[in-house]
């Protein structure tokens, strides 16, 4: 099996990778040929050939576009006749493919294993971003679960799943930090807040990565920043900023042992990340120890000479290796130009051989060497997805949905005639939002569906669609002798995502105005929301009797929903992201500085004229259908730390699960600090009438704050203590830190 014709030579590697790694690194490296190990530095993505009139490019764009469903693109990546490129692996020119194929997997392992010289096996890698084939609300969904053992959950299930198809590689987790809400990557990330998004990062990490499998941090960095919302529009910001915003995750992730980065599309004041010797060398590799090796975003090597900083491929190849870039997505430039640069002396030996050896490192650390094939009886084995996952699913969607208005209209009693409306309640696939190539709309739950197996007594109508206006005919049909409305209405998948801003975040098309249809019935109106990232809900928080922030939660998001609707889950999501009132807030997030002059009633202080200078929702906000009461902060500072105590007390009628969230505020700095800093966060569920003494600790080490050289700075002085359910209700104490050491 695994030893073919050049067995002896392959039993020599693995003999040679058992024992100490480094220096059998360094045998195979010294065997290996110029081109063999170029070869390993270059990925292939799936390059489609055959089997459709349009090119793979295009056929991307029509599923951005949604013209193909993410299902019907899932079905032509796995059935189609791939271009893999056999001559080539055999000749070792191939390190990766980006493919979920289980079928073909084995056979092209063969190759790369037992019909080249070395032997070395293809490390597959695939966008597992929430979930494989079972799939898990959208990551901003996901934070908001503020639940470190359910995120890491999530990523041990999809890296199982994706391992039968011979995938030991997830391009996530992505821990882009998002203050921009017309950006449509928010809806993949962790949202705005960098302790929230390293907690995350890190479970993400430990979840993916078992003992054979790697995860990978993306897109590093400051992606987020992209100007204007906009994507892979550029990014600037002050190194106060990159350090304590945008760099945190990533380091956090990387000290729990991330085996892969990808370098992000944008320039980052000025250079392009893909070329960017200051964030690859001397944070990633240096400051932050990364030992593992860093892959480019897609074709974002020769995108450089779009960027302006390479004249051409060749160019743009030299100077993303020297920057510390060890593989290239997609694009041939390190194969095809780097021998060229080499015998120019543009590149080093060294350069080259760092980049190999960092790779080969991985693929032999999750076990590729050892273990390069699949069991091919596994590969059919998620055509019926596993119970335990879909349990799980079910249960992370429930924990997602954020409730964010409420009055006294949910839950829903089981006698109410509930009329149903709304395209998105009845389309199964738009439960699973963007980067869900391997999920199945079939697979998935529809709130129309889950609502007939609920039993309730309910009329569905769609009356509007996500653009398009809405039907009279239907509203009547629907409405007529119900009770309530509940609405389904948000954002297509492809609405969110890669190279989908929206400049406008309203709800799209005749949403707001269907809505505004509905309430003129008399009857209270439930808005479910179904999308991507914060929706601008002024009209509908002032108008709506509720509204629940549906995110898209995935397969079981149908079951999910109702047992919200219904009660038979009290809600418990946080928003993990600010809403803003409007899109002219964007950017809108709640660590930011105070300024000179803070808004107030005085006109000349920072705010809008013609828009609150407060959001629609606040981070960290979500209400209960119970109610919980805060009361006796204390904080107790021992030598190193504090510890910040609150007695929480569940005044409602039902059991609920509160977050009890800190924050800290710098009061005077040798730089500005930000209102509120998030430091920490527990859950507590509890009984109608009972109560209970929440303590969280806070490190004073973890209380500073790293200034423009990268150089982490903690000054005595005074600060606020925070405690409460969100970023603007909470209590506070004030102290005054005197030893630091
Ligand atoms: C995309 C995305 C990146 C993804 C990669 C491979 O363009 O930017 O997040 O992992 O290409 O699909």
């Amino acid at each position: 099996m695994l030893f073919g014709k050049n067995s002896c030579y392959n039993i020599n590697i693995i003999t040679y990778l058992r024992g100490d790694m480094n220096m059998n690194i360094n045998e195979l490296l010294s065997k290996m040929t110029l081109e063999e190990k170029l070869g390993q530095l270059n990925q292939i993505p799936p390059s489609i050939v055959g089997g459709f009139d349009v090119p793979f490019s295009e056929l991307i764009e029509m599923v951005m576009e949604g013209r193909i469903s993410q299902e019907d693109f899932g079905k032509m990546m796995a059935n189609s006749e791939q271009d893999f490129h056999e001559e080539d692996i055999k000749k070792g020119r191939i390190s990766s493919f980006i493919m979920n194929n289980g079928k073909k997997y084995n056979e092209l392992q063969k190759i790369a294993v037992e019909d080249s010289r070395l032997g070395i096996p293809l490390i597959i890698g695939f966008d597992v971003i929430h979930g494989f084939r079972t799939i898990f609300p959208i990551p901003l969904a996901l934070a908001g679960m503020f639940d470190e053992d359910a995120w890491e959950n999530s990523a041990r299930i999809a890296a199982k799943e994706a391992m039968t198809q011979g995938i030991r590689w997830a391009f996530a987790p992505m821990l882009d930090i998002s203050r921009d809400a017309r950006w449509g990557r928010v809806s993949e990330s962790p949202g705005e807040d960098p302790y929230l998004a390293g907690i995350y990062g890190a479970a993400m990490v430990r979840g993916y990565q078992t003992k054979d499998f790697a995860s990978c941090l993306k897109h590093f960095v400051g992606y987020g920043a992209c100007e204007g919302g906009r994507d892979y529009n550029s990014a600037s910001m002050s190194l106060n900023t990159l350090y304590n915003i945008y760099l945190p995750p990533f380091k956090k992730a990387c000290e729990a042992g991330v085996l892969t980065v990808m370098a992000a599309f944008n320039d980052l004041n000025g250079i392009p990340c893909t070329t960017n010797k200051f964030l690859l060398k001397d944070i990633l590799k240096e400051k932050f120890n990364f030992k593992g090796f860093v892959v480019s975003d897609a074709n974002a090597v020769v995108e450089c000479v779009n960027h302006g900083i390479a004249a051409d491929k060749k160019d743009a190849a030299v100077k993303a290796l020297k920057a510390g870039l060890d593989m290239d997505m997609g694009t041939l430039s390190f194969i095809e130009n780097l021998e060229e640069a080499l015998s120019e002396g543009l590149v080093s030996m060294e350069d080259i051989d760092e980049a190999v050896r960092r790779i080969l490192e991985i693929k032999e650390k999750i076990g590729l060497f050892e273990n390069p094939y699949i069991n091919e009886e596994e590969i059919d084995s998620l055509e019926i997805l596993p119970k335990e996952h879909l349990e799980a699913a079910r249960d992370m969607a429930r924990k997602s949905i954020v409730l964010l208005k409420n009055d006294n209209v949910l839950p829903l009693s089981l006698d109410k005639k509930i009329a149903l409306v709304g395209a998105l309640a009845d389309i199964p696939q738009e439960t699973m939002g963007s980067w869900a190539i391997a999920g199945r709309g079939s697979d998935c739950v529809s709130i129309k569906m889950a609502m007939e197996n609920s039993g309730v007594d309910f009329k569905y109508e769609k009356c509007c669609g996500v653009e398009g206006d809405y039907n009279e005919e239907e509203i009547l049909r629907a409405t007529e002798g119900s009770d309530v409305i509940v609405a389904v209405v948000g954002e297509l998948s492809s609405m969110s995502g890669e190279a989908s801003s929206r400049s406008d975040i309203k709800l799209p098309g005749k949403q707001r105005e269907f809505l505004k249809r509905l309430l003129e019935t008399g009857k209270p109106v439930i808005a479910c929301l179904m999308n991507g990232r914060p929706l601008s809900l002024d009209w509908e928080n002032e108008n709506l009797h509720g509204i629940l922030e549906c995110w898209q939660l995935g397969t079981m998001m149908g079951y999910a929903v109702v047992d919200i609707l219904f009660g038979k889950y009290n809600p418990s999501g946080r928003l993990a992201v600010t809403f803003p009132s409007v899109t002219g807030q964007c950017p809108s997030y709640y660590n930011h500085y105070n300024t000179g002059r803070p808004a107030s009633k005085s006109k000349f202080t920072s705010k809008y004229i013609d828009a609150p200078n407060v959001p629609e929702f606040c981070f960290g906000y979500g209400l209960s259908y119970t109610k919980f009461d805060y009361s006796d902060m204390e904080i107790v500072k021992n030598d190193d730390e504090l510890s910040c105590s609150i007695t929480v007390k569940n005044t409602g009628e039902v059991e609920g699960t509160e977050t009890v969230q800190l924050y800290m505020r710098d009061i005077s700095a040798s730089i500005v600090r930000p209102v509120k800093e998030l430091k920490g966060f527990k859950k507590i569920s509890l009984k109608p009438g009972d109560s209970g003494r929440v303590t969280i600790t806070l490190k004073i080490n973890d209380m500073g704050f790293y200034n423009d050289k990268g150089e982490y700075c903690l000054e005595e002085g005074e600060f606020h203590i925070f405690m409460g359910s969100n970023v603007m209700d909470n209590e506070k104490k004030e102290i005054f830190i005197s030893s630091v050491s």
